[in-house]
Order: structure tokens, then C-alpha cells, then sequence
């Protein structure tokens, strides 16, 4: 269908012909007849007038005079049948093809933006930020003995991921040595201490066991916490290196011990396989860490990094690597799985490890890192396709980066759904299809080290972020398994029901169920945003509702994911991941049903009630919310019947009163914004409700400020915190409840 376009020239030549007509000189009767006549065509004119400017929304589909609009239920079948499967999996074998880590890829930029191009997004580009960041040159990794003046080797660490005959990009000649981005130089050699997950409780139980780790390198497990946390807490207690490995015994039940195979063979974790990641601290701040809070443009004033990452050198390594140092503390130290049943989930007992604290005297590790700082840019591509309400914009976004030539999962399954939703919007704007509001489409760089690319990118844009932007949805890992997963503001919970009742559960209708959506499937849990991809600066820093999500939910009984590994490949996608890409085309139908449902529904579909409910307590708020979500959605049914042209009074008043209520619900959650941020160097986290842990990173903390005041028993700032929540919940009730 085409948009019917009323000239503007005819209505502003209407005007002039009419004027001399009704000068005060002509009779009487002419004059009234003329009165009557210039009311009519005043009214007329005013009529077209009024409805070229409120045109975003169908809402006289008869007359010829108005704007045919595609309706929602139209453009939602374009975005159930266009993404394809074997699309999605061509999207995925290019990026997947190549290394891409922050900053080092210009081609996959390029490419995307010319593929938007290509499917008809119409304004697209690169949008680059000099960024401060590190790359891998060398490291080593030994077990030694003291012996006498000198070191006798016990073990020499291969820190490498072996390549895989039937898995091509883990062999390619500039594949990614393991290293954790933002790491120190360094080369220590010290006795080692074992500390559990590495978290601030697993620190505490080792100090009130009297096991030092002042001058000692700390080996510690993945999980739980984001891994730069792990080294600040080392760092903060003395340590002077960190080691970091995958244990089996967080892989559940899939594992070798049962008799899996691994992989390539089978679904359990290849022993060999190494978690890279970055060490940057990020629940003190994401981003360029020599810019925080504006952006790294070309020239800015720099500084210093030291709060943001460790000064400590860190490696990550395999289990197979982590063997030999963990039983070499065997009867050294403190027996650990004495501490409690948090310190027993190691899974390598049956390797003859006890999990003991150690320091075994004597028996020291080597740990030299070797990387290059430098600052060098890194390019979002942002597509815009623009809107009949200039300041409503709906982003979505996606990083396309990863620490290995693969990165099937993380991120590039969703890069690839994010090709098929722009190729779906290109079929639509073919169509004629205009959006109500502006959609923007981003494809980030440099996420894995920090959320780089988003984070400076909406401090350069935070102005107009401000004023325009209703929402943000961030698809990271699109697809790994059949299980959905999200976290999200409660404002946007409707969208998120919604368009997953929409989907059918690709596993599901493979058996013949196709009733059964992936809204009937999915648990129904809709998580705390924490931190830990890019939704964070339009979340935490703006105050922009955000959601997060994908199929990338914890499968028991599914192959183990080899996260941030070389085996997070197109091959392991394709056989145990994804196979046949029905996810990745589900999270595409998805993610696009909810930037569609934003974009185009009269009324913004957001819940206030769902986001005062989540902060219990607060009954004001709660029923200030209610009154006006029913008084929205009195309005947005008034607004879908068919109101004559004539009646245009009607009709702007509605359409007044609808402008009044989205720029409420668009400045809503903004209201939870306190300009000084939260306490102790987290100053770049601006909002009270929504923080990831301090010492978590990845979780999400609800009133993170009254949280950790309450954590250091520090009773003046809960009270402090109290009283900035209390004003901005009483901001919000205001607003909510103020005339329309
Ligand atoms: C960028 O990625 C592509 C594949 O997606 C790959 O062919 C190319 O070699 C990569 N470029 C660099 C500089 O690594
Ligand atoms: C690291 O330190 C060790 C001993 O402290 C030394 O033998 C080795 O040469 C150093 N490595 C490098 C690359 O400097
Ligand atoms: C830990 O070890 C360091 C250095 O060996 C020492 O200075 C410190 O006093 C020790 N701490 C405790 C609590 O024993
Ligand atoms: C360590 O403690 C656990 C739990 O109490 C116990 O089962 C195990 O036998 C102990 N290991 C050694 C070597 O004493
Ligand atoms: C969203 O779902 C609700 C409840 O099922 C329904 O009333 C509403 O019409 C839906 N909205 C859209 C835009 O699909
Ligand atoms: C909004 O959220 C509340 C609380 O979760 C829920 O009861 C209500 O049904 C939601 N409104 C709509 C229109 O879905
Ligand atoms: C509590 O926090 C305030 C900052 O808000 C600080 O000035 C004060 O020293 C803290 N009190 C204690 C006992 O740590």
C-alpha cells in the first residue's frame, strides 16, 4: 500500500483566493454568505492542515483525504514471513568467518552497513570513537619448584586452544590468543593461593581462615561474578596475579565425569577450552575507561584508567591447564570443602584434586602477561529509518565484536537476526510504510571489553537521548539454546508478553505442537537488568527503558556453551546450538513484533503499574500508575475507532491528549535519575532503581545505592538513600498524576 500524499502547495494557494472575500466592505448578505463560506473552507483547510501534522497513525481509512496507513497487523505478518533460516545462517557463517575483536574489524562494519543498505534502511552509517584498549602479544604461564637459588619447571601451561580438524575458524593462522582484555602488564612469579569463585564472600572465608593472599597470585574458578571483579578484590587485597578457570563442575550434568564426549565429539565441555573475557571493573563504570561519562572523540582530555581496571596482570585458562597447579596444593593450607557447601561444587575430585587453599611453600607459578595498550577506533553502524514524531525513538541494538574468529553465539547470532529485522523493515518502507516514530538500528563495537561502542556513543548523543529516546532493546546472544531468557524494565514487561505469544517454539512445532508459543514455553521470569552488554548506559546512565534477551537461557539437559572460546564457532553452532537456525529466526520475529508494537501503536504500549509494582512498598505510586495506564488505554480505544473527519476537534483533542501521555510515559523511568550517581567511585551509574551489584557485575541490584549503604551498615547514607528514592518516586507519582 502507498502513502496517499496531500499536496501542500494546493492547501497553501487555497488560502490567498478565499482572503479578499471577506473584507468588511461587500453587503451583508454576501458578506454572512461569505462568512459562512470562509468558516467552511477555514475549517476545511484547517482540517488538512491539522492532518498532514498528526499523520502517524491510520485513523480515517475511508476518505481519500488522509493518509492510508499500513496497519500493525499487516507489517507484523511482513516481520513473521520474512526472516529465513537459511539466511540467518549465511549471516552467521560471514561474521563468524573472520576475526573481530573491538576495534580490529573495519570490513564487518562496512559489510553490515552495506547490507542495510542493500535490504532499504535508508540512512546509514559509521559512526567511530578512539577508544584506550589493549591487545594480546604474549604470556606464559609455569609451575615451578624452588630448588636451592633456581626453579626446577613442573609444568609449562600451553594456554591454547587446540585446533579442531572438523571446526575450520579454530585453526585459522590469526585466530586470538587467550588474555583478558584490559589486563596489566606484568610478570610475577609468587606462590598461589586457590579462592573458590573469587568472590567478595570467597575472599572473606579465606581471611577468617587465616589464608593470606597479600604477595600471592590468586587461581580462582569462573562464575557467579563478572571476572573483573575477581581481580579488583585480589588487587584490593594484595594479590599480584590472577588466574582464572572453567571448572567442570559448573556444567551441570553434561559433563565427562557422566559420560558425555566432548567436544567435537559430544556435548560436554572440551577440557582444553578457555574463556577469554574482560577484567575491566565494571559496576564502577563501562565504557573508554580514560573518558568516563563523554565521550572519546578524537583529541579529548584523557584520564587516568586506574579505577576502572586492574594493575595486576591476569590470565584465563583451561582446566586441563588448571590441573596441575590445583593438585600441586593438595595438603597445603586449608582443606576448603571444610569451608561450606559453596567451596564443593568443584567438579575435579575425581582428578585427584582436593581443593585445597594452599600456599604450598616453594611451589611458585610464572605468570607473565604481555599486551599493548593503545587507543585506536572503533566504528558503530547506526541505521535510522525516520519517523512522522521526531522525538520517539525506539533503538535497537546488537554488538557485533567478539573475542574469537567465531562468536556464533556471542554476539553474532543476534547480528545475524538484526540483518533479517532490517530486511524486514527494508520489505515494509518498500511498501510505503513510514513509521509512526523514528526506529534507529545499531550494530556495536568493542561490547565484549566494556560496552565500549554503546557506552560512548550514548554520552555523545545523551542530549538528545534525553528528549527522544522512548526504549532500548539489546539482543547480545540471540541463540544458543531453545530456552528464552530476559531481562527487562517492567514498563516494557507488556512487550515482551506480547510478542512471545506471537512466536511458535520452533523445538515445539517440530513435534506438531504449533500452538504452543514460545510465551507458553518461557518460564515467564523477566529478570533484574544488571550489567553486562549495552543495554547498560540507555538503562543506567539515561534512564531509558531497556530490555535484554535471547535464547541464550541454561539448558540442563543441552550441550555446555564454550563461552568467549575459539569452540563458540559457526561448527558448533550448527551441529549443537542452533541447528537449522529456527532460534535465530524466532529471536528475530521477536525482537522486530516488539521495536513495531513501540513504533507504531497510538499510545506507547508501556505498563507503569508493573514498574511501580516491582518496587513494592511504594502505594502511591502504585495507584497513581494504575489511573493512568486505564486512563491510557481509555484512550487508545477511543483512538481506534473511526471518528469522522469532520469531528476533527474530537480528533486533535484525542491526539493532544495521547502526545501528553507518551511524553509521560517516555519521561517516566527519567524521573529515577539522581545526577550524582551512586556512592563510592560509581558515580557514572546514575539511577537509584537499576545498578549491577558492586561486587556482582552481571546481576542486577534494585535500589543499588540504599542497597550497598545498608551492606557497610553506614545507617546516615541509608537514610540519604532513602530520602533520594522517596523524591524521586515522589517526581514520578507527579507526573503521572498531573493534568494531560
Ligand atoms: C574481518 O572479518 C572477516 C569475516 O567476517 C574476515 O574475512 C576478515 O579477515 C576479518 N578482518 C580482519 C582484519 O581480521
Ligand atoms: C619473567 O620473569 C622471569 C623470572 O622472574 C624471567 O626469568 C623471565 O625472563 C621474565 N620473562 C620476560 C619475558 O621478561
Ligand atoms: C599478609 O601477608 C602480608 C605480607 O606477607 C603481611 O604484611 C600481612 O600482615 C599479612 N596479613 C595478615 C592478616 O596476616
Ligand atoms: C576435605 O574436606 C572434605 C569435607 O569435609 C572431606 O570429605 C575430605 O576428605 C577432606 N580432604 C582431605 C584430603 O582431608
Ligand atoms: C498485547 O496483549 C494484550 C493482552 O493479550 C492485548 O490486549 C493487546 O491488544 C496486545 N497489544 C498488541 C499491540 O498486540
Ligand atoms: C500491567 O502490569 C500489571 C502488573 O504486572 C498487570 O496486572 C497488568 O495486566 C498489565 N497491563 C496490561 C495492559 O497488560
Ligand atoms: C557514611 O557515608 C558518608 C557518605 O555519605 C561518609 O561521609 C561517612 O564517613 C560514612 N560513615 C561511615 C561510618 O563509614
Amino acid at each position: 500500500m502507498k502513502a496517499l500524499h496531500i499536496s501542500e502547495k494546493q492547501d497553501i494557494e487555497f488560502w490567498p483566493r478565499i482572503e479578499p472575500d471577506l473584507g468588511p466592505s461587500v453587503q451583508a448578505r454576501s458578506s454572512r454568505a461569505a462568512l459562512v463560506l470562509g468558516g467552511c473552507l477555514s475549517y476545511l483547510a484547517l482540517s488538512l492542515f491539522l492532518f498532514p501534522s498528526w499523520p502517524p497513525f491510520r485513523n480515517c481509512k475511508h476518505s481519500k483525504w488522509h493518509r492510508e496507513r499500513m496497519p500493525l497487523s499487516m507489517l507484523e505478518e511482513i516481520m513473521m514471513l520474512t526472516p529465513q533460516e537459511e539466511e540467518a545462517r549465511k549471516h552467521s557463517d560471514y561474521y563468524t568467518s573472520g576475526p573481530h575483536l573491538g576495534g580490529k574489524n573495519f570490513s564487518q562494519a562496512m559489510w553490515t552497513k552495506e547490507r542495510w543498505e542493500e535490504y532499504g534502511i535508508p540512512e546509514v552509517e559509521i559512526v567511530s570513537y578512539d577508544i584506550y584498549t589493549n591487545y594480546p602479544k604474549s604470556h606464559r604461564l609455569g609451575l615451578l619448584k624452588a630448588k636451592g637459588d633456581d626453579y626446577k619447571l613442573l609444568y609449562e601451561a600451553s594456554l591454547e586452544e587446540p585446533a579442531l580438524e572438523e571446526d575450520p575458524t579454530t585453526a585459522l593462522k590469526d585466530r586470538i590468543p587467550t588474555f583478558h582484555g584490559y589486563s596489566a602488564n606484568g610478570n610475577v612469579t609468587a606462590e598461589f593461593v586457590y579462592a573458590n569463585y573469587g568472590t567478595y564472600n570467597d575472599f572473606e572465608d579465606l581471611l577468617s581462615h587465616g589464608v593470606n593472599v597479600t604477595g600471592k597470585v590468586v587461581l580462582c574458578k569462573y562464575g557467579h561474578i563478572f571476572r573483573g571483579l575477581k581481580v579488583k578484590r585480589a588487587q584490593d587485597l594484595g594479590a599480584v596475579g590472577v588466574l582464572i578457570y572453567s571448572d567442570p563442575g559448573d556444567d551441570g550434568k553434561i559433563t565427562e565425569l557422566n559420560g558425555y564426549k566432548a567436544y567435537p565429539d559430544g556435548p560436554a565441555r572440551n577440557k582444553e577450552s578457555v574463556q577469554r573475557g574482560s577484567v575491566q571493573f565494571l559496576s564502577f563504570g563501562p565504557g573508554d575507561p580514560t573518558t568516563p561519562g563523554y565521550a572519546s572523540k578524537p583529541g579529548v582530555e584523557r584520564q587516568d584508567p586506574s579505577p576502572f581496571i586492574p594493575s595486576i596482570p591476569s590470565l584465563p585458562i583451561s582446566y586441563m591447564d588448571a590441573l596441575p597447579l590445583l593438585t600441586a596444593l593438595n595438603g597445603h593450607g586449608k582443606n576448603t570443602s571444610e569451608f561450606g557447601e559453596y567451596w564443593r561444587t568443584g567438579g575435579l575430585y575425581h582428578k585427584n584434586v582436593q581443593y585445597f587453599s594452599g600456599p604450598a611453600k616453594g611451589i611458585v607459578v610464572n605468570l607473565h602477561n604481555e599486551v599493548e595498550y593503545v587507543i585506536t577506533p572503533h566504528w558503530n553502524v547506526i541505521g535510522k529509518i525516520p519517523g512522522y514524531i521526531k522525538d520517539e525513538t525506539v533503538i535497537i541494538g546488537n554488538h557485533r565484536d567478539a573475542w574469537i574468529a567465531g562468536g556464533a553465539a556471542d554476539p553474532n547470532s543476534g547480528s545475524a537476526a538484526l540483518l533479517e529485522i532490517a530486511k524486514s523493515f527494508g520489505k515494509m518502507i518498500e511498501l510505503g510504510w513510514k513509521p509512526a516514530r523514528t526506529i534507529l538500528l545499531a550494530s556495536w563495537d568493542g561490547e565484549e571489553y566494556g560496552l565500549l561502542g554503546s557506552t560512548e556513543w550514548v554520552e555523545d548523543h545523551q542530549k538528545l537521548l534525553h528528549t527522544t529516546a522512548l526504549a532500548y532493546l539489546n539482543v547480545d546472544v540471540g541463540a544458543r539454546s531453545p530456552v528464552f531468557s530476559v531481562a527487562a524494565n517492567p514498563l516494557l514487561q507488556d512487550l515482551v508478553f506480547n510478542a512471545t505469544q506471537k512466536v511458535v517454539d520452533p523445538n515445539r512445532a517440530q513435534q506438531g505442537h504449533f500452538d504452543d508459543s514460545v510465551y507458553d514455553v518461557w518460564n515467564k521470569k523477566v529478570r533484574t537488568l544488571g550489567s553486562g552488554s549495552d543495554y547498560t548506559a540507555f538503562q543506567d546512565h539515561l534512564g531509558i527503558p531497556s530490555v535484554d534477551m535471547g535464547f541464550g537461557g541454561e539448558d540442563a539437559n543441552g550441550p555446555v556453551y564454550h563461552y568467549h572460546s575459539n569452540y563458540d564457532s559457526f561448527h558448533w553452532m550448527e551441529k549443537f546450538g542452533d541447528p537449522g537456525f529456527k532460534y535465530h529466526v524466532a529471536i528475530a520475529k521477536i525482537w522486530g513484533l516488539m521495536a513495531l508494537q513501540l513504533a507504531e501503536t497510538p499510545i506507547v504500549s508501556f505498563n507503569a503499574t508493573a514498574y511501580a509494582s516491582s518496587l513494592a512498598c511504594l502505594k502511591d505510586f502504585v495507584s497513581a500508575s494504575q489511573k493512568f495506564d486505564a486512563e491510557a488505554s481509555r484512550l487508545a480505544h477511543e483512538l481506534a475507532k473511526d471518528i469522522p473527519w469532520w469531528n476533527w476537534w474530537k480528533k486533535a483533542a484525542l491526539w493532544l491528549k495521547a502526545r501528553a501521555i507518551n511524553q509521560k510515559y517516555k519521561y517516566l523511568d527519567r524521573a529515577f535519575l539522581h545526577p550524582e550517581g551512586l556512592d563510592d567511585g560509581r558515580h557514572w551509574f546514575k539511577h537509584v532503581v537499576y545498578a549491577p551489584g558492586k561486587w556482582t557485575g552481571y546481576s542486577g541490584d534494585v535500589f543499588p545505592g540504599l542497597l550497598e549503604a545498608g551492606r557497610e551498615g553506614n545507617w546516615t547514607n541509608v537514610c540519604r538513600w532513602v530520602r533520594i528514592i522517596r523524591h524521586s518516586v515522589d517526581v514520578a507519582t507527579k507526573e503521572l498524576s498531573g493534568p494531560l
